[in-house]
């Protein structure tokens, strides 16, 4: 190669494989909710890595646990039982309602997804035409599995010709459109129960209790998508606490470890038997690193009060932006649970986010007009006021 760059953004912009529009700021170092740059300025991140962060940027147990685990030993074959691994297991296991139980270890949230699609089929392997239920404006990831399920035409149309056509798109807080749905091939719902790519929108709790019956009466599993919202992030460990119903399979990743990659896709004994061994596998899935990660993530969630804050830290910006869009008429809508929270504008929000980070504080997209705010749920009373402050100052 011989192109020579004039600085390290347009390195980064061009050899990180032009998919990623960059930001013009160099990133060095962070410390629980704060993200420093080159220069040292320091930003309130609301970002949080896209919903990863929730215990907070360099928190010193996560650090202290994965050096210790590296000095140890970073990789063994997930055949070999390790006492790392198996902790890790257990807590999940101790976190998440019966029958959940058993889990499989991946990389990614695609992969959570992806497990979780390869059970349901596997549970149905009699059925010919095996169709499976997600809905419109659903993201869940990018592999092919995944991507059939992802709603966003953005996302799916080079890529068409491979999708599966056997995933159908119920209208969500819509019982009567997934109804119109199931048939006697469907063996699967996918949902996020608040959808987070596709603007953040909660859904309706009737909307969630109903489709439970209505898989229970029809034998089709509730997946449940917790890749953006678990770990904290809606004021609860997982979203469907909000809900009271036990999902057949729930998928996680982002916060699981604290931003090493891990994936995890949770379901019961009973489905699980249904799958032979090495019908899936992966070679990294559950590497004594990422679960030192990850048993540091929830010991730290539950030692340190962080779901709870982020119900506090979250109602009060929940508040006060409901508030503000009253006078504001430029704002749509304010949705969002915990630190999960969507500013829907009338306009689009590319150069509001701009405006944001000149002011130091970092927001995220969800489509062209919602801001997304996604804190490290660590963040405190000082840096919530901050950030009120800035988002009342973008229009
Ligand atoms: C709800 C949901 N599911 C799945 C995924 C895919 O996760 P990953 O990017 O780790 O593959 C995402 C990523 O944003 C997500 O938000």
């Amino acid at each position: 190669m011989n192109k020579e760059f004039s600085n390290k953004i347009e390195a980064e912009q061009y050899l990180h494989s032009k998919l990623f529009q960059k930001k013009d700021i160099v990133i060095k170092n962070g410390k629980g909710a704060i993200l420093i740059d080159e220069n040292d300025n320091e930003y309130i991140d609301c970002v949080a890595g896209h919903a990863v962060v929730n215990i907070g940027h360099s928190h010193p147990k996560y650090v202290e646990a994965v050096k210790n685990q590296l000095e140890q030993l970073v990789m063994v074959s997930p055949s070999y039982p390790m006492e790392i691994r198996y902790k890790l297991l257990e807590k999940l296991a101790r976190i998440t309602p019966k029958p959940l139980s058993q889990t499989f270890l991946g990389n990614s949230g695609t992969e959570a997804i992806e497990a979780a699609l390869k059970l349901a089929l596997a549970v149905n392997r009699d059925k010919k035409n095996p169709e499976v239920i997600a809905f419109k404006r659903a993201f869940h990831g990018r592999t092919l599995g995944s991507l059939a399920m992802t709603h966003n035409m953005k996302y799916r149309k080079p890529f068409l010709p491979w999708l599966s056509s056997h995933v159908k798109f119920a209208s969500y807080g819509d019982i009567d459109s997934v109804k119109e749905l199931v048939n006697d091939n469907t063996i699967a719902v996918f949902i996020e129960l608040i959808q987070g790519e596709g603007g953040v929108y909660p859904a309706p709790y009737d909307f969630v209790r109903e489709l439970r019956e209505l898989c229970d009466q029809n034998n089709i599993l509730l997946i449940d998508d917790e890749v953006q919202t678990g770990f904290g992030r809606t004021g609860k460990m997982f979203a469907f606490e909000h809900y009271d119903i036990v999902p057949d399979a729930m998928c996680m990743a982002k916060a699981i470890a604290g931003g090493m990659p891990m994936g995890a896709m949770i379901s019961s004994e009973e489905l699980y038997e249904k799958m032979q061994i090495g019908e899936h596998s992966t070679t990294y899935g559950g590497n004594p690193l990422c679960c030192a990660a990850a048993n540091a993530v929830i010991d730290i969630i539950q030692e340190e009060g962080i779901v709870t804050n982020a119900d506090t830290q979250g109602k009060k910006l929940l508040n006060d932006l409901n508030k503000y869009a009253e006078e504001e008429r430029l704002i749509r809508e304010v949705r969002g649970k915990g630190l999960m929270i969507g500013v829907d504008y009338r306009i689009r929000v590319n150069d509001l986010i701009n405006k944001a980070q000149d002011m130091n504080v970092l927001l995220l997209n969800a489509g062209l007009t919602t801001i997304r705010i996604l804190p490290p749920l660590v963040i405190n009373d000082l840096q919530v006021e901050r950030v009120l402050e800035v988002m009342h100052k973008l229009t």
